[in-house]
């Protein structure tokens, strides 16, 4: 198969992530003869430094001619620290967010067998845990105007904006991949306070209607928050919109015992776009510790959903299970033995060549 995978690095430790997943998605290549051309693009505060534009015209194009894309991550200190710069990294990514239509973004959350000992929650609430958020991406208050500050700056003002369309077509996508799971919706949303979670929750309510075989669940979302941590192993599909659904994947990571486990990705209407869920960890860049997993596995899930490679991503997940059983990890796991980014990648690529054959 031959394919084009659009590279963004981005930010802190992105470059030194991606670099990862491009050496096991080159060693893929390698072992089932497929053929991958990467094509590397700017983006987030680099770009801004390089061009002043945290999306350049050009990484756009790229990204609309690949087949896939995968980011690292975007965000700098400089930034955080200034919140009057008008320029930031993050509006980068949320353009590419608009640009490319991606209005689904698919966040698993799972737990590796032998790192329940890293995760703060008790290891019997850990059984069975595999749920995927499906969250907004392109809407809501992240995108809605009008948005700003009043004349005399002392008032700000952002908007929280949905339309019945919107919902539905990620609502189709949530209870799609409810049918292939465990046959169960749940919709976070917060309807006794806000007009929009009313819409979500009259849409989703009347659209559920559609799908008998499918359980659906009606939670508020700081009920949720709560419930995702008390029973984290009775939820399957979670359908929320854009900030809710930020502030709850990041939440739900933590299960997981690391953020930098999960990967996510976004499809909509043209090319998908894959990345961990982490960001860009300033204080880690270049130091050679970043867990790599998250964008490795995100490479996998490139070759799952955008490529329909599914023995390829298997084989991916499966070396990971098994480095990590051996007890290698990144200093974040706790492992038996710490390896650097690098090392660890190499690690994995390894153990994908000793069980190529059994795939
Ligand atoms: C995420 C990130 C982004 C978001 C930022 C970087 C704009 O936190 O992907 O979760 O808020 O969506
Ligand atoms: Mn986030």
């Amino acid at each position: 198969m031959k394919k084009e995978i659009a590279l963004l690095p981005g930010d802190g430790i992105g470059p030194e992530v991606v670099d990862c997943a491009q050496k096991v998605l080159k060693k893929i290549a390698e072992i089932f003869s497929h053929h991958f051309d990467f094509k590397h693009g700017v983006i987030g505060a680099k770009a801004i430094e390089e061009t002043g534009d945290p999306l350049p015209k050009e990484t756009l194009e790229i990204c609309l001619k690949a087949d896939a894309i995968l980011l690292g991550a975007v965000g700098d200190p400089k930034y955080d620290l200034d919140p009057k710069a008008k320029v930031r990294p993050e509006q980068g990514l949320l353009r590419l967010r608009k640009e490319l239509g991606l209005f689904a973004n698919l966040r698993p959350v799972f737990v590796f067998p032998f790192l329940k000992k890293i995760s703060p929650l008790k290891e019997e609430l850990l059984e069975n845990v595999d749920f995927i958020f499906v969250r907004e991406l392109t809407g809501g208050i992240y995108f809605g105007e009008p948005r700003g500050r009043s004349e005399t700056g002392e008032i700000a003002f952002d908007t929280c904006i949905y339309s019945k369309n919107e919902i539905l077509r990620v609502a189709k996508i949530a209870f799609e991949l409810a049918k292939e799971r465990k046959k169960k919706v749940t919709l976070v949303d917060k309807a006794n306070v806000l007009a929009t979670s009313r819409l979500w929750r009259e849409t989703i309510m009347e659209f559920s209607k559609n799908y008998p075989q499918i359980q659906l669940e009606l939670l508020y979302v700081d009920n949720a928050a709560m419930q995702i941590i008390k029973r984290p192993f009775d939820f399957d599909v979670i359908l929320t919109e854009n900030l809710f659904g930020d502030i709850l994947t990041d939440e739900s990571a933590v299960i997981a015992g690391s953020i930098g486990l999960l990967p996510s990705a976004s499809i909509g209407e043209k090319t998908s776009l894959f990345e961990p869920i982490h960001g860009s960890y300033p204080q880690a860049a270049g130091k050679n510790i970043a867990n790599p997993i998250a964008t490795i596995l995100s490479g996998a899930m490139i070759l799952e959903y955008s490529f329909n490679l599914k023995k390829e991503s298997n084989l991916i997940r499966k070396a990971i299970k098994e480095v990590l059983k051996e007890g290698f990890g990144t200093q974040d796991l706790f492992p038996e033995k710490i390896l650097g980014t690098l090392e660890l990648t190499e690690k994995i690529i390894q153990k994908i060549e000793e069980l190529k054959d059994e795939s």
